[in-house]
């Protein structure tokens, strides 16, 4: 298997255009994020999926940094395989994740890694077969862990009750106007200007961003890092003069 990495010519986006030109008839399968996890870029699923079946390739996304932000429709959208979890954007924690496949692959990808919930007859416990279940549990493991479900049930109802069209349209609003003020401070921003093409996370450059990290969290304001950059994920509970405030003292602190 040769593994091959599309790089971000800008820095911030993967346009198809950079995918298509690495996607052949030898591509098995290509995996992205359905929103950058550095730079909170949208992935065309779409496009991407009519690129990869034209060429035999399956489409998988890491929605991670997607769900419960962006309405999804996996089939419409053509993806082969949709993995996300509560840690963001559901607002469940850390411990619960999940994973759609297309029914049609059920047949085809056979799981290299198993547990008895995979298993046709879970509770027969009949160490000499390997029989899986059909539809997506073959792809489950073990047992669950239930105080993760617990907790993460509490974001989930959270997330039906406001509804994921109006979180993501609050929290784009959140990021254009931590854009514009990061702007006018004359701080970098690394994100993607319209926020048709953006999730929930607004990047600023930063070349050493843990002090920075560091000494928000001592004033209470919990942003994160990743290599060259102060990552801002302003969320629905959060308010303009949060947002203010944050953008006021990054300004400070660079
Ligand atoms: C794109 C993406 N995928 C997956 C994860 C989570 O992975 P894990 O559950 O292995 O920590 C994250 C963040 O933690 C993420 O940003």
């Amino acid at each position: 298997v040769e593994l091959e990495v599309v790089p971000s010519a800008d820095g911030l986006t993967v346009p198809l255009d950079a995918l298509a030109a690495a996607i052949d008839e030898r591509t098995a399968i290509v995996a992205t994020g359905h929103v950058s996890f550095t730079t909170g870029a949208l992935t065309d699923l779409r496009g991407l999926s009519a690129l990869c079946h034209e060429r035999g390739a399956l489409l998988l996304a890491d929605a991670y940094q997607a769900t419960g932000l962006l309405p999804t429709d996996v089939v419409a959208d053509g993806v082969d395989a949709y993995v996300s979890g509560t840690l963001k954007w559901l607002f469940g924690g850390p411990g619960t994740a999940f994973a759609w496949v297309r029914p049609a692959l059920h047949a085809v990808l056979t799981p290299t890694t198993t547990g008895w919930f995979s298993s046709a007859r879970q509770f027969a416990f009949a160490v000499d077969e390997l029989a899986f279940a059909p539809g997506g549990r073959r792809y489950e493991l073990g047992t669950p862990s239930m105080p993760s479900a617990a907790i993460a049930r509490g974001g989930l109802e959270l997330v039906r009750e406001i509804g994921v069209p109006r979180l993501g349209e609050r929290t784009r609003d959140l990021g254009d106007l931590l854009i514009a003020l990061a702007d006018a401070a004359g701080l970098e921003v690394r994100a993607v200007r319209d926020a048709e093409g953006r999730g929930g996370i607004v990047a600023i450059a930063v070349a050493e961003p843990k002090p920075v990290v560091d000494a928000l969290a001592t004033e209470g304001i919990i942003v994160d890092y990743r290599p060259g950059i102060v990552r801002c994920s302003p969320a629905f509970y959060n308010t303009e003069d949060e947002v203010r405030l944050l953008v006021d003292r990054l300004a400070t602190l660079l």
